[in-house]
């Protein structure tokens, strides 16, 4: 049995952003209950202030305890002040959102991507810098035990020089222009003053935060086409892309949400010159390993077998055969923002303001290079 952790419920957080009819909000809630370290005490849920109490009473937290924003939450907990806050807001509140909380030397766990340009990013990183709190951002899938273990794999050497990564993300929901029909989550991901970038921002930064935390290298350049592929839409629904790393790896990523009949089909796979490794995030219990002339090997999460790291075997909380998803690898980031919050460090284990706002880097190459046609455009190395 991995790891459970006992520590007593003790860290008090408030959330901003997840009232009802919020996609994220809720997985949030979900994980922080599982890991059992912080307690949701309240919430500025909403931008409407009888939305923001009436979620917090569907929710259990009980009367007054939904606010406008956070400095009327700040204000009204002071008497059970908060230690920390999650920003689970549409990416064009974030800026203010994580100044604010900076600010008010709150612990951030912020969602992603960071913010909806290079620019703000730059603001939020002095704020975050100046105040030094805690800061974790909700790179999720570096948050499932065989990610740690693909990482693993890598770092030691066992595949080789890391000659060639690709990474795909493919979902269909976007298909369509549901945004037309009212649909919450579509409207403000398709409207680029609301959310920056489209399937770049929404998926293809968690594709590129997937590849430099396995490789532990850094993506240094890339050639990109952004497409909007259904008819009528202002921002990216669809993005392929060619990249090398710092350390000369050849890198695909292809990230779409037009792909008909791919619900959340999140790839990576890493050939270096002596073995490979491939993950899928909708069977992420198993890691395939190749070695170079030896047959393929499935690796398995909880496995009882000691092949695991002890890293990995603390993410499991189920034997193996008990299969782990999206909502404890959030636990399992949340674990980590505990203990970083408790010991006051600025960052922790898992993707912090550093990944966060290489993330920004990132996008803001991909907008650079699709808008000259592909041509090949060097990430910057944005020093925080
Ligand atoms: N890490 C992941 O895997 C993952 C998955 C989904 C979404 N996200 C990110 O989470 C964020 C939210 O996405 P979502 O799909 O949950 O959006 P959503 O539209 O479902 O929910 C957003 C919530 O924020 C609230 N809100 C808006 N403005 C507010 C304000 N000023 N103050 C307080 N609350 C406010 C809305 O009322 C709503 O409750 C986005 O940044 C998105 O990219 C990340």
């Amino acid at each position: 049995m991995g790891a459970v952790h006992h520590k007593a419920k003790s860290l008090s957080l408030g959330m901003i952003g997840g009232g009802e009819g919020a996609f994220i909000g809720g997985v949030h809630r979900a994980a922080i209950a599982l890991d059992g370290r912080f307690e949701l005490v309240a919430g500025a849920f909403s931008s409407s202030v009888e939305r923001s109490l009436s979620s917090a009473l569907a929710i259990g937290l009980g009367e007054g305890r939904g606010f406008a924003n956070l400095a009327a939450m700040v204000d009204g907990m002071s008497e059970h002040p908060l230690r920390a806050v999650s920003i689970v807001t549409p990416n064009f509140r974030h800026c203010e959102q994580v100044v604010a909380a900076a600010n008010a030397g709150l612990a951030i766990f912020c969602e992603k991507p960071l913010a909806c340009t290079l620019q703000e990013a730059r603001v939020m990183a002095a704020a975050v810098r100046r105040a030094q709190v805690p800061f974790a951002v909700a790179h999720v899938y570096s948050g499932f035990p065989m990610v740690a273990q693909a990482k693993y794999l890598v770092a030691s050497g066992m595949l080789g020089k890391i000659r060639r990564a690709d990474v795909v993300y493919l979902q269909g929901w976007l298909a369509q222009p549901i945004e037309l029909d009212g649909q919450k989550q579509a409207g403000w991901r398709t409207d680029p003053k609301l959310a920056g970038a489209g399937a770049s921002g929404d998926i293809a930064t968690h594709a590129h935060h997937l590849l430099e935390h396995v490789t532990g290298d850094t993506l240094s350049h890339l050639s990109a086409r952004q497409s909007s592929l259904v008819e009528g839409r202002l921002i990216d629904d669809d993005v392929s892309m060619l990249g090398e790393m710092a350390s000369g790896a050849r890198v695909t990523l292809t990230a779409s949400q037009i792909a008909i009949g791919r619900a959340n089909g999140l790839t990576i796979s890493i050939y270096g010159d002596r073995g490979s490794i491939s993950w899928q995030q909708e069977d992420p219990d198993v890691l395939w390993l190749c070695p170079d002339e030896q047959p393929e090997q499935r690796w398995i999460a909880g496995s009882d077998k000691g092949y695991l790291t002890e890293e990995a075997r603390s993410m499991c909380r189920t034997p193996s055969g008990h299969p782990r998803g999206f909502i404890e690898a959030f636990a399992n980031l949340y674990g980590d923002f505990a203990d970083q919050v408790e010991s006051r460090s600025p960052s922790g284990r898992y993707p912090g303001l550093q990944e966060a706002v290489r993330g920004m880097a990132f996008l803001d190459a991909l907008a650079k290079s699709s808008n000259a046609n592909g041509a090949w455009t060097q990430i910057e190395d944005v020093k925080l």
